[in-house]
Parts: structure tokens; sequence; C-alpha cells
């Protein structure tokens, strides 16, 4: 392929990701987005591959490795749970931050690509690649702990060393000082050593971040990981010289930093504050899953007859779906009760919380999939006021974004963070197997309310008997 065929096979792809982007904004366009995404990338990889910047001798090894690689993600896209998703996306932010490391020492030890590079173009060039390996590794290092905290392979709860602050600052210092001597280093062995040094303190810096970090924000880390490996793809891009790569890795940073921004205001929390880390150490209650948080009154439990009963006699009925409707798979059921109540006439809407869940959209996601038409599926702050005029309120499997204490209790974990007020209908309804606390381990006040009722089971189970009892 020539080199301007390739160019304007990179234009073509460059302008289907941007449509891909704006498809994702929306439900009702997100199919079509992720069609864009397809094309353009598929385009993109091709005229890569079969661009001006690969011999012959090399196109077999590529071939080769997209095999393995296509192979590997095809088995892990088939297999990989819903509920593990934040995982699966972790580990491949740490593949793009290894990958910016890997070219970055590639390029640099590669006498060709640094040739025709001659006084300040030589100079930036060799920014690009100690800037390229320091991002790449933060983004691998810290994807790997994030991959291993939301897996649960490593502890939920913040690492806070004494004076982490300032173990940062003098990690920041040591890499501006060796990017120094990286950049003063007359031959590829004298440049080694200043690029290995900083590559461990990038790796020591990425663990120390993410270890920082308490569980509940751990949202936030996804998405800001997800920024910083489209900036390392972006960096990649500025190594190998490739226009595509600088502007796809540009969008997904972006879009990545902005995602973080209003993933922050979701929980009221400031993004330097997620970064430095330690939410949740000092005013944490102890959690209901260890055993430690304390009932405090009574609950009203009631069965999938009485549930379908209130259901029928409702005028207005909003569900609001969380973690636990993911874990149950329980969504088509969801969506068969809310066939039923609609052609009885009752206005069933959905109330979603920006991190209900454990990814940007899961709830969205898991109810595109059941087929729930997206005019009734409402964004927290649209329904937020509707509450009080609601009849009844099912919380299917939703903890933490139901919690009355994150605007009551100052002293809580989750004080600040917007909450779905489904309190305030006319009875609620909350489905979940025991007593045990959410995501951020915090006991929730909205279980003992006088209006609220708990129907305990597994949130499928008790959604099929609760169908079954409204069609008999
Ligand atoms: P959570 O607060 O985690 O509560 C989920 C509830 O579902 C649990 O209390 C659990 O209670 C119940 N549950 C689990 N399996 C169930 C099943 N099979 N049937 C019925 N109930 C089941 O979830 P949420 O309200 O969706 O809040 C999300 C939390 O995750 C927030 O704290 C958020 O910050 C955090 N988070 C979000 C994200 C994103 S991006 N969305 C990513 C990581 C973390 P039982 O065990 O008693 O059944």
């Amino acid at each position: 392929m020539s080199s301007s065929l390739a160019t304007v096979a990179y234009i073509g792809a460059t302008i289907l990701f941007i449509l891909s982007l704006g498809g994702l904004s929306n439900q009702s366009t997100a199919l079509r987005g992720n069609l864009y995404g397809m094309v353009g990338m598929t385009i993109a990889v091709l005229a890569t591959v079969f661009g001006p910047q690969v011999t012959a001798a090399g196109l077999p090894w590529i071939i080769g490795a997209m095999l393995i690689g296509g192979a590997i993600g095809l088995y892990a896209a088939r297999t990989v749970q819903m509920t593990q998703m934040p995982e699966l996306v972790a580990l491949m932010h740490s593949m793009v931050g290894l990958a910016a490391i890997l070219v970055g020492v590639a390029t640099f030890i590669d006498p060709e690509a640094s040739k025709g590079f001659e006084g300040a173009a030589k100079s930036i060039h060799e920014m690009e690649i100690y800037v390229g390996i320091f991002i790449g590794a933060v983004t691998f290092a810290g994807s790997v702990v994030a991959f291993g905290k939301l897996s649960g392979r490593i502890g939920g709860n913040p690492m806070l060393l004494p004076g982490r602050h300032w173990m940062n600052l003098a990690g920041l210092l040591v890499v501006i000082w060796f990017g120094r001597e990286f950049m003063n280093a007359h031959s590829i062995a004298d440049g080694m050593t200043p690029l290995i040094i900083m590559t461990v303190v990038a790796l020591l810096f990425g663990v120390h971040m993410v270890m920082a970090i308490g569980g509940a924000d751990m949202p936030v880390v996804v998405s800001m990981l997800n920024s910083y490996s489209g900036w390392a793809a972006a960096a990649t891009g500025f190594m190998l010289s490739n226009d595509l790569l600088i502007v796809v890795g540009a969008l997904v940073g972006s879009s990545g930093a902005i995602l973080s921004y209003i993933m922050c205001n979701a929980m009221n929390r400031s993004f330097i504050s997620v970064i430095a880390g330690g939410f949740g150490t000092t005013s944490a209650k102890p959690t209901a899953a260890a055993g430690g948080a304390q009932p405090v009154g009574e609950v009203t439990p009631v069965t999938a007859l009485e549930t379908a009963e209130l259901l029928r006699e409702a005028k207005s009925v909003i569900i609001v779906p969380g973690y636990g409707m993911a874990v149950a798979q329980a969504q088509h059921t969801v969506y068969e009760i809310t066939k039923h109540l609609r052609e009885k006439g009752v206005n069933v809407r959905f109330g979603i919380h920006p991190v209900a869940g454990r990814m940007p959209g899961h709830m969205n996601v898991l109810l595109a999939e059941a087929k729930v038409p997206y005019d009734i599926v409402f964004e927290m702050d649209e329904l937020n006021d509707d509450f009080p005029s609601t009849d009844v309120t099912m919380v299917i499997g939703a903890n933490d974004i139901v919690n009355p204490s994150a605007q009551d209790d100052p002293g809580s974990p989750i004080a600040g963070m917007p909450v779905l007020e489904v309190w305030k209908s006319k009875t609620s309804i909350v489905m979940k197997r025991s007593m045990a606390s959410g995501y951020a381990g915090v006991d929730n006040p909205l279980f003992y309310k006088e209006n609220n009722r708990m129907l305990f089971g597994d949130a499928k189970k008790m959604l099929d008997e609760v169908l079954t009892a409204l069609r008999a």
C-alpha cells in the first residue's frame, strides 16, 4: 500500500473513531457507535499492516502475533462475566502501558529509528521516548495493581505509607534529574542507565499510586488508567511517527479524563483527593460483610407475593438496579415485569446512578441487553425529584447508591456522594440476599425505614416469583 493511500485510510479511520465516540454518548446510538469503532479499527489495522512502514520480512511476525493476540482476546471476550469486566479492562490498560515501554526501548536501541534526527529534533525524539516510557510504566504498574484489587487478589484497603506524598515528590525529582542525564548521554549504552532507573521509579510510582487508593474510589481509578493508557498510546504514536496512534491516543486520553471528572462529581470526590488516596480509612465504619456493622433497627421483610401485590396496586413505579442485578443476571426478568406492568397501565421508569454496578454504564448495558426501552431509563438527576410522587420503588441489588447516610451522616465514608432518594417514595422495596453491606462497606439506614420493605433472596429467583405472582 502506498503511503498516500495509508494516509487516506488513517484519516478515514480517525473520522470513524470520532463518530464512534459520538455514538457511544447515547444509548440509542451506542450500537452504531460500536460499529463505527469496529470498522475504523479494521481499516487502521489493515492500513498499518500493509502500509509502507512494514517490510515483507516483518509481515509473518505481525500476522502471527495478531493471530495469537486475537485468539486470546476472543477467548476472554466470550468467557468473561459481565461482573469481571472492570478487571479485564484494567488488564487491557496494562497491555497498552507495556506496549509503550517496549516500543520506547526498541526505538531507543534501534539506530535506524533515530537516523536523521539532529539538534533540536534529536532532543525532541529522545524526550518522546523518555516521557513515553514513563507514562507506559506508570500505566502498566498501576493497571496491574488495579487488576489485583478489582479481582480481590489484593486487598481493597488503601496502603498509606508514612510521608507518601514526599516519596512521590522525591520520585518525580529523580525522574526529572535522570531525564537530564538521559538527554545528555552520548551513546545508547550511556542512556540506558538513566532510562532503566526512571522506568523502575515509574513502576514503583504506579504501584504506590494505586495501592494508596481505597476500594470505594476504584471506579475513578479504572477510568483514570483508561485515560493514562490513551496518553501512553499517543506517546507510542510519537515514537513511531504514527499520526493515527497519536490522534486515537489523545481521544482515549481526553475522554477517559472527562469520564474520571464526571465520576468524581457523581461520588462527590475531588480528583486530586482520589489520586492522593486514603479514602475511607479514618472514618470508615466497620463493614457488615466483615461482621462489624450493627443493625440500627428492625427491618420489615416481605414475600414475593406481597411485592407483586404492592406493584399491582401502584400507578407509578421506579426501578433502581445495582450490582446485585448484574450478579444475579436478573435483567431479563426485570424486563418481563416492566412489560407486564406497562401493559396494565403502570408508569414504570428506571433510575440509574452514574456509579451503579462495577463499571461506567454497567446498568445501561444490562438493560439494553434485556431490550428495556431507552425512553424509560433515566439518570439520577432526572428522577430524584420524582420519588415523593412514586408509589413503589424497587431497589434490585443496589446498596451504596441508595444510602441516605450519604446525605445525613457527615462522618460516613460516602458522605456527600449524590444518591437516589428512594426513601422519599411511598414504599420502597429492597431486594438483596442478606443484610450485608455494599461495595463501600457501610451499613444502610434505608433498610430500617418505616416505609421500606426487604425482599430477601437472589434477585433473579425472587423476581421470577414476583413475575409468576403478577401473572397469576
Ligand atoms: P453495592 O453497593 O455494591 O451493593 C450491591 C448489593 O447487591 C449488595 O449489598 C449485595 O447484598 C447485593 N447482591 C449481590 N448479589 C446479589 C444477588 N445475586 N441477588 C440480590 N442481591 C445481590 O452496589 P451499588 O449500589 O450498585 O453501588 C455500586 C458501588 O460500587 C458503589 O460504592 C461504587 O462506588 C462502587 N463501584 C462502582 C464502579 C462503577 S464504575 N460503577 C466500579 C467499582 C466500584 P447481599 O450480599 O446481601 O445480596
